[in-house]
Parts: structure tokens; sequence; C-alpha cells
């Protein structure tokens, strides 16, 4: 079997392609993990065999034994379809939780992406509120990216404006967004702050840089980014622009109901 035919490699290649044609994924731009049954795993590889151990640099002692599809640090969404071994890897996480064993992958020497400590704490507070939780979705979309220059990022503020540009977002993020503040990209510190911001919601907004996502499938958590940044693209499209219609917080509601979402509080008034 070719390598781009076990079934979980095959849906990563083209989320990463499909991501990097919306033009959210410049250069080495975002990251994903995959959560990945270890029956899954076995069909394809031997979980016995190592190929490599490479510490983790922060505790992960909740995901041990727990494998996950991962890009690669410095690699190029553009190019993990046509050579998924060099741009993706697939670990498990060591029985102390300060390792990740790579079963396959980052040939040539590569490794997990640099925001490993946002995915890998994310993931741990995403499975207490969803056991179905398998994927962290980081990724740069333009438009959403463009909003944190020009919007305020109070997180009810933001959620409210993205709310209110187009009719399913309420539906499809009723949770909203968490906004963080500019942080240091790629260190334990903003792993933390975006995994306590992921308690709140599945969406996770790092302002002047990108996106969170996280979500029970590659699918899922892609479509949710993708209905974000639709929202953050009609807002910049018309932010410059006088305002002759909105969706009001009674219609939001209305929505919500008819749609049986419960919505994140203290939004609507
Ligand atoms: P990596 O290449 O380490 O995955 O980093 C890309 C990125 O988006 C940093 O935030
Ligand atoms: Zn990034």
């Amino acid at each position: 079997m070719k390598i781009n035919e076990v079934p979980f490699i095959k849906e990563m290649c083209d989320t990463a392609d499909n991501m990097y044609r919306l033009g959210w994924d410049e250069r080495n731009g975002g990251n994903i993990s995959y959560m990945i049954p270890e029956t899954e795993v076995k069909k394809y590889f031997n979980p016995a065999k190592v190929i490599r151990v490479i510490p983790l640099g922060f505790d992960a002692k909740e995901l041990v034994g727990k494998y996950f599809l991962v890009t690669g640090t410095g690699k190029y969404f553009k190019n993990v379809k046509a050579c998924p071994e060099e741009n993706l890897g697939l670990m498990r996480i060591s029985s102390d939780g300060q390792n990740a064993e790579l079963i396959w992958g980052y040939e040539g020497g590569g490794k997990f992406t640099s925001e490993l400590p946002a995915h890998l704490m994310s993931h741990t507070v995403r499975l207490k509120a969803d056991a179905e939780n398998r994927v962290i979705m980081h990724t740069h979309p333009t438009n959403i990216l463009a909003m944190t220059y020009v919007h305020d990022l109070d997180t009810k503020e933001f959620t409210h404006t993205l709310w209110q540009m187009s009719t399913e977002c309420i539906v499809v993020f009723p949770d909203g967004v968490e906004v963080l503040p500019w942080m240091l990209c790629g260190t334990n510190e903003i792993g933390v702050a975006t995994a306590e911001k992921m308690k709140e919601s599945r969406v996770v907004v790092w302002a002047l840089h990108g996106i969170y996502g996280a979500g029970k499938t590659l699918d899922e958590t892609f479509g949710l980014i993708e209905t974000v940044e639709k929202a953050a693209s009609i807002y910049m499209l018309t932010a410059h622009l006088p305002r002759k219609n909105t969706i009001t917080d009674d219609q939001l509601k209305m929505l919500a109901e008819r749609f049986g979402v419960s919505y994140k509080e203290g939004i609507l008034k």
C-alpha cells in the first residue's frame, strides 16, 4: 500500500492542500495535529518500531500513549501532498509524557511543529469537553488576521461582530471565538494561554497572527475555521462602508433557538 492510500494520511494531505489553496498557509505557516486511534495506527504501521525519540519540552502526561499525526516544523503545506513522509510525522506520547516517539515520517531529520505546546495542551483541554475531539488546527487566514488589526480585540465584541456577518455563524460557532493578544509564538506560554481559552471556545484567535480551531474531524475543524474566515471577510469588505442593514440580536436568538444551539452568554442583549 502506498503511503498516501492510508486513509488518515490522505485526509491530512487533502486538508493541507485545501488550506494552502485558500491562501491561509503561506510558506511554512500553519500546523495541524490529528489524534489517531491505536487500532487505526496498527492497521498500517508497526507501533513497536520507534524510529526516533524527540523530547517535547513540556509535560504531556494526560496524553500518554496517544498517537498524533502532526505537520513538521518549517514545512510548507504546499508540499505535504507530494511528499507526506518528509512533511508529516506520526508519533506517540511516551509513557512519562516527556517525549514524542516517532513511528513514521519526518524523513530527512525533521520534527514536529514549533506550535506543539499549543496543540497538545489544547487537545488535553478539548478532550475533557468532548471525548471525540481529535483535531487541533492552526492557520493564518487572511481576513481573520486583517480583522485583528482594525477591530477591538475584546472576545465578546469580536464574537458579536462575527456572528452578525453571516446567518450561519451563531449556529456553526455558538461558543463564539476567544481572542488572545499578541504573544510570542512557539512557546509553552502561548500554549498554556491558548489551552485556557479553549476551555471556553473551539476557536481561538491569535491577534496579528492567525487562528486555532478544534473539532472531531479534519473536515469539521476546517469547516469551522472556514466559516469564521468567511465572516471576517464580510467584515473586511464592509467595515469601511456605511452599514444599512444588520442581523439583530433578536434574529441571532431566533437562529439559535431554531437550530437548537446554546450560545455563549453575555454577548447578545
Ligand atoms: P511551524 O513551521 O513550526 O509549524 O510554524 C508555523 C507557524 O504557523 C508558527 O505559528
Ligand atoms: Zn502560525
